[in-house]
């Protein structure tokens, strides 16, 4: 299954706002037509991809969901050759950045899904990743836009099923209803321990962690927060 509207239609709202930004540079519209075939993540049936077997020299399997212009992926691909990263964007002109640094900077350890996270999560297998990053998501501040936001249960579900005992995740925000909301959520669901001990462990950017254009902008109401999470075994 590769599209997106077909596995959501009638089901779970958008997450995002939109596809398509400027158009894209001759030289993006090539890697979008001849890289990203190459590097696209062969999701298929539900749970039925095990991304180990995509990175035969892989001792990890990390996954980022809205990587928008893809600073962290790429950072985190060359600071740890051993690790094999999935990463899903939507925007199109996000996507065509990535693949321009993967092609630029020699990057093997990448594959991209060009589509809705939550399909290619449905589409891999049980405890099949070691970590996962959601950073700075979408925040829909208004009241009424909130149901869109990407961190709801049933999907913190879905990622429970994929991470593997004692992977973790990271969630990043600036926007302090989402904070405290998602939070909440991560809180009230019984396979997300918080790692938290102080609070310079959520109120200071991890050692590990790599900054965006994104991020830089500080479009939020507040200064980053960052949740780590340990996933323990569901019963
Ligand atoms: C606010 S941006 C942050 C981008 C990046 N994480 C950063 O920190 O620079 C959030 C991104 O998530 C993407 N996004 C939202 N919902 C998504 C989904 N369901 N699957 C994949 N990407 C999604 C959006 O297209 C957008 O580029």
């Amino acid at each position: 299954m590769s599209d997106s509207k077909s596995r959501f239609a009638g089901g779970p709202l958008k997450t995002f706002g939109r596809r398509g930004g400027r158009p894209l540079s001759g030289r993006q519209r090539v890697l979008m037509d001849e890289l990203l075939p190459n590097l696209r993540v062969p999701v298929d049936e539900p749970g039925a991809l095990d991304p180990a077997t995509l990175f035969t020299d892989a001792d990890q399997v990390w996954l980022e969901i809205g990587f928008g212009g893809g600073e962290h992926v790429s950072g985190q691909a060359k600071a740890n050759p051993q690790t094999g990263i999935l990463a899903s964007e939507v925007f199109f002109e996000g996507i065509a950045k990535l693949l321009g640094q993967i092609e630029d900077e020699g990057i093997s350890n990448v594959r991209v899904w060009p589509e809705d996270a939550r399909v290619m999560v449905d589409g891999l297998a049980d405890d099949s990743i070691d970590r996962a990053f959601i950073l700075f998501p979408d925040p829909w501040p208004k009241a009424r836009h909130q149901k869109r936001r990407i961190i709801q249960p049933d999907f913190l579900d879905a990622l429970a099923r994929i991470i593997k005992p004692g992977g973790r995740l990271r969630f990043a925000t600036d926007v302090r209803s989402y904070a405290d909301e998602a939070l909440e959520r991560f809180l009230n669901h019984p396979a997300f321990g918080w790692t938290a001990q102080a609070a310079n462990d959520w109120r200071l950017a991890p050692a590990d962690h790599i900054e965006t254009r994104y991020q830089m902008k500080k479009l939020g109401d507040i200064e980053p927060v960052y949740y780590d999470f340990i996933i323990s075994a569901q019963s």
